[in-house]
């Protein structure tokens, strides 16, 4: 007898293994019980027959409710056609009897299921995200690391802005005044950037913006990352390569969780191998218009343009150059055209929309004392960025993805709520 994770079971056909895990569902026929079991790895089949256990094992087989966890005993073996595996149960333990589960097999609406997240996290789909959100965050780092990056932490903690100042999480500190939730890393990597020449960061970020939109978290996790001596056009290279490099990951190793929630591959696989769309905001408006959007050539792109633009092409598009107006004080103006930045969002396809935004810095000290008397931002906190041109200052660039956002894609679920484990949204702070 073998200890065996499900996930481990095609190891093991034809043998007697041993684990352990939760009954997420049950049904029964006369003399036969049919128990899905999940034990974190993965789900298989337990199939009980009381002709084949002693009499206590199909006692306890009786009081099985859903939820409840079991260590049980059996022979592997494969599903003739599917990559699935069952097992001829020998030997069956109660661990737990669980009372009745809140989450049946009825639909249940958002609201409820939101309520219920600390269960609903062990939903086969729920699953399912988390396990490619896991992929997606470990193989950020692989490539990063490959490119010759590393990584240094931000603080949570800061004095100061970096993206809309209206959409910042205010709070007392101690004797030194006002502090804020950060909204990106990006200026503290800049920093770190003139000491290591590529840096990113990992971590939980705080916007408290009023959108209540299937797009937005109020904490949400984002990667930044930085380079030294690189333009807004290496830039997009990086975030192609990454984007690429994540989605062949998940391809490789989500065969199931894919399978699981019923994921469309055929967009994930054209977007590893095509190159993606890069077209300047300019050409998106003009395009914009034929396709019936009445957005102003100076407009930010708006959630439905975005929408209604990634439809048109199958693989993700970045838009580059944005107006000056509708970005942040650090973006590099062009030099072709002053009213515009140096900037490129990516937009991920099938109506996703924005995953990334990144730009070229500006890099002169005089401009950016400018743009940030523009943007009527307050000097003091913000003299040791004006510092970073001082000394030794070089071209370079950055962008931050946004994980749910990402996953979301991926995986192809709707409302990126779900692509987190515990979401934060205007509305919700629980559980
Ligand atoms: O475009 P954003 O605001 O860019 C920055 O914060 C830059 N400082 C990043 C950088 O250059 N280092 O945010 C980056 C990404 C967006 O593209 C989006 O994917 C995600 O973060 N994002 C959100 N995700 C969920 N909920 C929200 N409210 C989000 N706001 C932005
Ligand atoms: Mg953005």
């Amino acid at each position: 007898m073998t200890h065996s994770t499900i996930f481990a079971f095609s190891k093991h056909v034809g043998e007697e293994v041993t684990f352990r895990g939760w009954v997420y569902n049950l049904r029964s026929s006369g003399k036969i019980a049919f128990l899905q079991i999940r034990d974190g790895s993965g789900f298989a089949q337990a199939i009980v027959s009381e002709t084949a256990v002693p009499a206590p094992v199909w006692e306890s087989t009786q009081k099985l409710t859903i939820e409840s966890s079991v260590e049980l005993t059996g022979t592997v073996s494969k599903h003739p056609k599917k990559e699935e595996y069952e097992l001829q149960v020998s030997g069956l333990t109660v661990l737990q009897i669980a009372q009745e589960y809140p989450i049946g097999k009825k639909e249940h609406g958002p609201d409820f299921l939101l309520n219920e997240r600390h269960l609903w996290l062990r939903a086969g789909t729920q699953w399912a995200i988390q396990r490619v959100r896991n992929t997606i965050i470990n193989a950020t780092y692989e490539y990063l690391n490959k490119e010759g990056y590393i990584k240094i932490d931000a603080p949570v903690l800061t004095p100061t802005s970096c993206e809309d100042t209206t959409e910042l999480f205010e709070l007392n500190y101690f004797d030194e005044g006002k502090a804020y939730l950060t909204q990106s890393g990006q200026l503290y990597l800049e920093a770190a950037m003139f000491s290591h020449g590529r840096v990113f960061d990992f971590g939980p970020v705080f916007r408290a913006e009023k959108s209540k939109t299937r797009r937005h978290l109020t904490e949400f996790w984002m990667m930044d990352a930085e380079a030294a001596f690189v333009d807004y056009i290496g830039n997009m290279d990086i975030q192609e390569g990454l984007m690429k490099y994540i989605v062949a990951a998940v391809l490789e190793r989500n065969v199931v969780e894919l399978g699981v929630l019923e994921r469309n591959v055929a967009p994930l696989q054209t977007a590893v191998t095509k190159p993606f769309v890069r077209i300047t905001h300019a050409e998106a408006v003009e395009k914009l218009h034929v396709l019936g959007s009445d957005i102003a050539a100076d407009d930010d792109l708006g959630a439905d343009d975005e929408t209604i633009l990634t439809q048109q092409y199958d693989v993700p598009m970045f838009i580059m150059k944005y107006p000056a107006k509708v970005k942040a004080f650090y973006m590099k103006p062009d030099p072709e055209d002053s009213s515009r930045v140096l900037c490129s969002d990516l937009l991920a396809p099938e109506g996703y929309g924005e995953i990334i935004g990144g730009s070229q810095r500006i890099d002169d000290y005089d401009l950016l004392v400018r743009k940030m008397e523009e943007f009527n931002l307050p000097r003091a906190p913000f003299e040791w960025y004006l510092d970073l041109r001082k000394y030794g200052s070089v071209p370079h660039s950055g962008f931050g993805y946004g994980l749910e956002r990402i996953t979301a894609w991926i995986t192809g679920t709707k409302h990126i709520r779900e692509t987190i484990p515990f979401p934060r949204m205007i509305n919700r702070i629980t559980p």
